[in-house]
């Protein structure tokens, strides 16, 4: 089949590879309709992950049913589903307790598993035609049968769950302000999470003009921080006070105004904009190791983030991977009964011959690259 090879630092390629087929009873392969490319897979193919050549990308990932394994109870040829970009085995101590993120069964000596992601478990990326589910009770997500809200659902396998997360990481409630770094699919998400959760006000901070547009039609206000230090202006906005909330929705690779990276500066900003006692949700993805970072402590994931300050104004925060399961039932029932669209933040479609093309774009957001879906059905 074909898919989606990572070769070299801003190098991806669309190849053969091997079809996936059932390895334990508890697994199903899938028929991929739709897959998407995430700003997490951006870290991989910028090289500033351990990821090696040869790995097939892809975690968020939905298609139908095409080979049950004879241990599979709940699913059959031909369903619909969606999958966690988490892997989980749904009987470890932390599956239990619904942290699924976390899972201690799939990765052993690591708590977590993804679809390709790099440390996460040999589990193959569906950027491909097909796709292997372990544990495939446990991982799938059954959905209406057809190809109604195809997009829609495509968002339920990370960014619409993980946006969610970040609102529950930060305890947004009704009738709160929340501020939130980042303008990418991620943080659109959040935005928009915070606002399904009563939130009364939502800023999005970026620099990317048409991230910005996007957030604004959605309902939130935008604050490009390269015109004026984002924290001053939410500031203004709110009486001197600062936001009920924060959201990271950027993570290590964070630039500042004048463009350079400085990995704790969101963290920083976030501190500066929520007022004293508040909350922070954290999703943006920091490491322990990043091979490209801008000096020796933020290469071992140490980073000059401003303790004292956070201290002082008895903030709490959240942070990790987001336990999707916890929430794609109830958001896949929200886009059912026409109360959610988070397919807003889609802006194309393409086949899989396209992801090359598609990734370099997405990588410098170009305008009109906010989420990229890939369709494995439709002919280049
Ligand atoms: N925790 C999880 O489970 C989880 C899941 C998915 C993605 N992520 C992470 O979330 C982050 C965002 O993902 P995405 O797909 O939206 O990525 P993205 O790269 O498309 O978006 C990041 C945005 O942040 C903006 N940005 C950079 N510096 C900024 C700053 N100082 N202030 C405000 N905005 C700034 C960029 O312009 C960009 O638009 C990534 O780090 C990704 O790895 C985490
Ligand atoms: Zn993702
Ligand atoms: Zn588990």
């Amino acid at each position: 089949m074909k898919a989606v090879v990572y070769r070299e630092p801003f190098s991806v390629e669309v190849s053969d590879v091997e079809d996936p087929s059932i390895q334990d009873p508890n697994d199903v392969v899938i028929r991929v309709t739709s897959t998407c490319i995430c700003g997490s897979d951006l870290h991989m193919y910028e090289g500033r992950t351990a990821a090696e050549s040869g790995i097939v990308f892809g975690h968020e990932n939905m298609g139908v049913v095409e080979e049950v394994g004879p241990g599979v109870a709940s699913v059959k040829k031909g369903d619909r589903v969606s999958m966690p970009f988490n892997v989980a085995c749904g009987f470890c101590k932390n599956c239990l307790n619904n942290k699924t993120g976390f899972c201690l069964t799939v990765n052993p000596g690591f708590a977590g598993g993804a679809y390709g992601y790099v440390s996460m478990g040999p589990y193959t990326g569906g950027q491909a035609e097909y796709l292997r589910v372990p544990f495939a009770d446990f991982n799938c997500l059954q959905l209406p049968k057809g190809d109604e809200f195809e997009n829609d659902f495509a968002m339920l396998a990370d960014i619409f769950p993980t946006g969610y997360h970040a609102a529950v990481l930060a305890g947004v409630s009704p009738g709160e302000t929340v501020a939130v770094y980042g303008g990418g699919p991620v943080g659109l998400m959040a935005a928009y999470s915070s606002l399904l959760r009563g939130a009364s006000k939502v800023w999005v901070v970026d620099r990317v003009a048409s991230r910005l547009q996007l957030a604004e039609d959605m309902g939130a206000i935008p604050v490009d921080f390269s015109k004026a230090d984002a924290a001053e202006q939410i500031k203004e906005q709110t009486g001197g006070e600062g936001s009920d909330k924060g959201i990271d929705a950027v993570g290590y690779q964070a630039t500042v105004a004048e463009g350079e990276e400085q990995p704790a500066s969101v963290l920083n900003s976030l501190i500066e904009t929520v007022r004293p006692t508040g909350r922070l949700g954290v999703v943006g993805l920091y490491l322990p190791a990043d091979p490209g970072a801008p000096d020796e402590n933020s290469a071992e994931g140490k980073l000059l983030f401003n303790v004292g300050k956070y201290f002082e104004k008895g903030l709490a925060m959240g942070s990790g991977q987001a336990d999707v399961k916890s929430y794609n039932r109830y958001l896949r029932d929200l886009i059912v009964a026409g109360r959610a669209k988070p397919s807003f933040v889609v802006s194309k479609e393409l086949p899989l011959a396209e992801a090359p093309d598609a990734y370099q774009r997405f990588d410098k957001r170009e305008d009109g690259y906010s989420k990229v879906v890939l369709k494995p059905g439709l002919a280049a």
